[in-house]
């Protein structure tokens, strides 16, 4: 399979204050002069952050580890887990199709995913919150069919029970991951005979299960607030005063008003509901005095704003009144689905209209 970047992307990339950190924090991890050893995770976090790779974001992760760029995209490129096109918003899902997973039934879950989500792989739904691809052995033979959903496994499946879990992540649910037919882990289905701790009733699931049930895992979009609880060294660290380099590119993003703080809540939980469309009021030209620069909104850049423009959008306060059901429209209108809430668009609208 080729793997080449988008044809279509965003203008700019920048890592939240807090993801930013962690990142500084990784490459603390390595003798000086190796930092470039800290690119695997950092793209990850780049990716988990913007839910698939961009080119910016590999060109600001190059610049950060002080790399050439082709070597950071040598390294994007040759991974599968790292996606080079836009991805669900809401989730992608990752069915494995090799042997003990294709004798339980992984065709009739790929069924499911095209007729759910997309007829292809790697298409987003007509809504954009989900995608799909087959991927080879993720390790769980004894729990086959099984798919990975954002870092979960979700194992044991039927093809009722796909569907069902791909109707909860779509009403904003996470479903627990794990054996979805009540096995513990990968025990006998007619129950264990050895390593029987687990039933003193300390934990509810298996052990990963519990932790993704526990921090509300699954589909969260990484944004820096798990610090703590992913890299408990960073505390300590001179994380906390990053002095490491910063890529330039981090720059233009700062004078972009701070955007909405990161809730610690699942993104799943935060997703829209399946919102009816409404267009909202537009205008033909800007106001007397000219338009507002709408690339002040992070997230926005030329393209974007020329898009808005084209759709009647000219001012700050245009976007600050957009109700759920007008980002729905407006939403179904612009390429990178989603962007709207996860960049809190009218949050930040609203501070530049009171600022301007
Ligand atoms: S064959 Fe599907 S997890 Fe190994």
């Amino acid at each position: 399979m080729l793997r080449r970047l988008y044809h279509d992307q965003p203008e700019t990339f920048a890592f939240t204050p807090d993801n930013l950190k962690w990142a500084q924090a990784q490459m603390k991890k390595f003798p000086e002069g190796r930092q470039a050893s800290a690119i695997i995770p950092i793209l990850w976090r780049a990716q988990e952050q913007e839910g698939w790779l961009t080119r910016p974001a590999i060109e600001y992760v190059a610049a950060m580890l002080d790399l050439a760029y082709i070597r950071a995209l040598e390294v994007a490129s040759f991974y599968f887990m790292f996606q080079l096109q836009p991805v669900g918003a809401v989730a992608h899902i990752q069915v494995c199709g090799t042997l003990s997973c294709m004798i339980c039934g992984a065709e009739d879950l790929i069924g499911v995913c095209k007729d759910k989500i997309a007829d292809k792989p790697h298409a987003l739904s007509a809504d954009g919150k989900f995608s799909w691809e087959e991927v080879e052995c993720l390790g769980s033979c004894a729990n086959a069919p099984m798919a990975q959903i954002g870092k979960d496994y979700y194992e044991d499946l039927t093809t009722e029970r796909l569907s069902e879990i791909i109707d909860e992540l779509a009403a904003g649910r996470v479903p627990t991951p794990g054996p979805q037919n009540g096995r513990f882990a990968a025990e006998p289905l007619k129950g264990l005979t050895s390593l029987r701790d687990y039933d003193s009733g300390k934990t509810k699931y298996n052990a990963s299960a519990q932790l993704a049930a526990d921090i509300g895992d699954t589909v969260k979009r990484i944004d820096g607030t798990e610090v703590p609880f992913l890299a408990p060294w960073v505390k300590d660290s001179a994380a906390t005063k990053p002095k490491s380099k910063t890529p330039a590119k981090a720059k233009p993003a700062a004078k972009k008003p701070a955007a909405a703080k990161p809730k610690a809540k699942p993104a799943a939980e935060t997703a829209p509901a399946a919102a009816t469309e409404s267009q909202p009021e537009t205008l033909k030209t800007a106001r007397a005095g000219g338009a507002d620069d709408l690339k002040k909104i992070s997230g926005v850049g030329p393209k974007l704003e020329g898009v808005l423009n084209d759709l009647g959008f000219y001012h700050f306060d245009q976007i600050a009144k957009w109700t759920t059901d007008e980002i729905a429209w407006v939403d179904s209108r612009l390429k990178f689905k989603g962007r709207i809430e996860r960049d809190d668009w009218i949050g930040q609208a609203t501070a530049l209209a009171k600022a301007s």
